[in-house]
């Protein structure tokens, strides 16, 4: 049932080539050029702004997407945990589009903002992987993520497909209200039908991960840095960390870190820096920088390129494969998995089933 794999979790970061892919099948039409949303589909012209809720790793979801969608889709998207929407009572815009992201589609915060939304938003959307789950049921549409059951407790196939449909959403929503021309969408359907390749290329790292990770479990606090579409990734990595090897973790948006984190800093708390080569990549290496100035140890997460121009002073490097800067969040989720969890077996905890976490959490 573990397919060889000593863990469910292990079997399903492994799995994230073939289950994107099947995302992907159902998502683009035969030829892979247009994007086909399931009956009502949405119309984006109704809408100003989009406003996506969720919890955990599903909630990092909405914060990568958020990205996305005002970059390409020039859509203002509000996002919140769902056990501060709800109880917030915001005021909502009749077109507002309403996104919930959930595994399970059972998770009772999520469901409590989805139905403070009914009758609010102008079409209530969900993201889920369970097709008959109530949040689901309930939603005007929802878009299933075909992760295929996910038994680990700490959330990794289901995140990198929510991923996926989120950024096939936002490319969509580009599409349909003009803010991108053909050329550039079909750039991006292009490189998302070679998102499996890549993912495969980055779990070929494993055994590199796995040599960090023994380190790492030494630590009894790490820090996550990114700038741009890297600090919600830097946020997953530091709560997979934290759910499965019970080691204290913290995200910070690497230009926040002057502002007070900075104080932490010592020979003792290793900085994990999520940095590909993009537009921004100058700028997050200045601030890991100042960590290295302060004997911080730096473990540095980047390209080819970005480890040529920035390696120097750096206590370990990982070198991921080359990603179109689109999909860099999905691909950098890959070295966020294996970490925490080489990191959890190599402290032997339980890491298909930490403790004081459920799978689904339909309490409050
Ligand atoms: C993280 C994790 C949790 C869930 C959260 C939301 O690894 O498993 O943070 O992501 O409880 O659950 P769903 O997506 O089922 O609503």
């Amino acid at each position: 049932e573990k397919a060889g794999h000593k863990h469910f979790m292990a079997k399903e970061i492994a799995e994230q080539p073939t289950v994107i892919g099947e995302a992907l099948s159902y998502y683009l039409s035969g030829d892979g050029r247009r994007i086909v949303l399931p009956d009502p589909g949405l119309d984006f012209s109704a809408y100003d702004r989009v406003v996506m809720v969720a919890c955990g790793t599903a909630y990092f979801a909405c914060f990568a997407a958020k990205y996305w969608f005002e970059k390409v889709a020039r859509l203002p998207v509000e996002i919140d945990v769902a056990s501060e929407f709800r109880y917030r009572e915001p005021p909502v815009s009749p077109r507002t589009l309403a996104i919930f992201v959930s595994q399970s589609g059972e998770t009772a915060d999520t469901l409590a903002a989805l139905r403070y939304m009914k009758g609010k938003a102008a079409t209530i959307a969900s993201v889920v992987n369970v097709p008959e789950s109530s949040i689901a049921r309930e939603s005007d549409v929802a878009l299933p993520i075909l992760a295929g059951v996910e038994v680990g407790v700490a959330s990794t196939k289901a995140f990198s497909c929510q991923l996926t449909v989120l950024a096939l959403l936002a490319l969509e929503a580009a599409r349909a209200r003009g803010t991108i021309n053909d050329a550039a969408l079909d750039d991006h359907l292009t490189s998302l039908r070679t998102l499996p390749g890549i993912m495969t290329r980055a779990l070929d790292l494993d055994e590199t991960l796995n040599e960090v990770s023994q380190a790492l479990s030494e630590a009894t606090d790490v820090l996550f840095l990114g700038r741009g579409q890297m600090y919600p990734i830097a946020h997953e990595g530091a709560l997979k960390l934290k759910e499965i090897s019970y080691i204290h973790a913290e995200a910070y948006a690497s230009g926040e870190l002057k502002h007070g984190p900075i104080a932490l800093i010592d020979a003792h708390m290793p900085v994990i820096v999520f940095a590909p080569h993009d537009a921004l990549f100058e700028k997050t290496v200045s601030n890991m920088q100042e960590v290295m100035a302060r004997g911080g140890k730096v473990l540095l997460v980047s390209d080819r390129v970005g480890l040529e121009i920035a390696s120097e002073g750096v206590w370990r490097t990982v070198q991921m494969p080359e990603v179109p800067d689109f999909l860099a969040p999905i691909v950098y989720a890959i070295p966020a998995q294996l970490i925490a969890y080489h990191t959890a077996v190599a402290k032997g905890t339980d890491v298909d089933q930490p403790r004081n976490l459920a799978k689904s959490v339909t309490v409050e």
